[in-house]
């Protein structure tokens, strides 16, 4: 089932929000491509727009958080790296098993992998940036 944002996970910044927003998106797409393995490459495409762009978001965020002056700002990037590590891990684990015929797991539970390791982070750390995001302006760059 693909899974839209709402508006219980904005952080009051429109950048952020709109990343949160695309990722959610390939993440369905990742979803898409596991339920359909006969079309072609997509699953390995859609798992590289995914990391590519989590790489793009985290760095915009940290971008957005040293602008603000973020007091954990250390603390999250060393997170964002962490989220990077687990995001290769759990890629490496799809295209094995998918490659070697042994993708066991099914897609809703894949998927499940990968919408706990966007949201655990968006909901619980990032949340936390919303008081102050919400002291500038909504559209603000870093
Ligand atoms: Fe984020
Ligand atoms: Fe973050």
């Amino acid at each position: 089932m693909p899974l839209q944002w709402r508006e219980q996970m904005s952080v009051n910044n429109l950048i952020i929000d709109q990343d949160h927003r695309y990722l959610l998106c390939l993440i369905n797409t990742v979803e898409l491509s596991l339920r359909h393995p006969e079309s072609g490459d997509h699953l390995r495409i859609a798992l590289e727009q995914l990391s590519q762009y989590a790489r793009e978001h985290f760095d915009r965020e940290e971008r957005i958080q040293y602008a603000i002056k973020y007091s954990h700002y250390v603390e999250h990037k060393l997170a964002h790296q962490r989220l990077m590590e687990r995001l290769v891990v759990l890629t490496e684990r799809i295209l094995t098993e998918r490659d070697d015929g042994t993708l066991s797991s099914d897609p809703e539970e894949l998927t499940q992998l990968l919408r706990d390791w966007l949201l655990d982070h968006v909901l619980k750390e990032d949340m936390k940036m919303k008081p102050h995001l919400s002291l500038h302006p909504a559209n603000l760059l870093g």
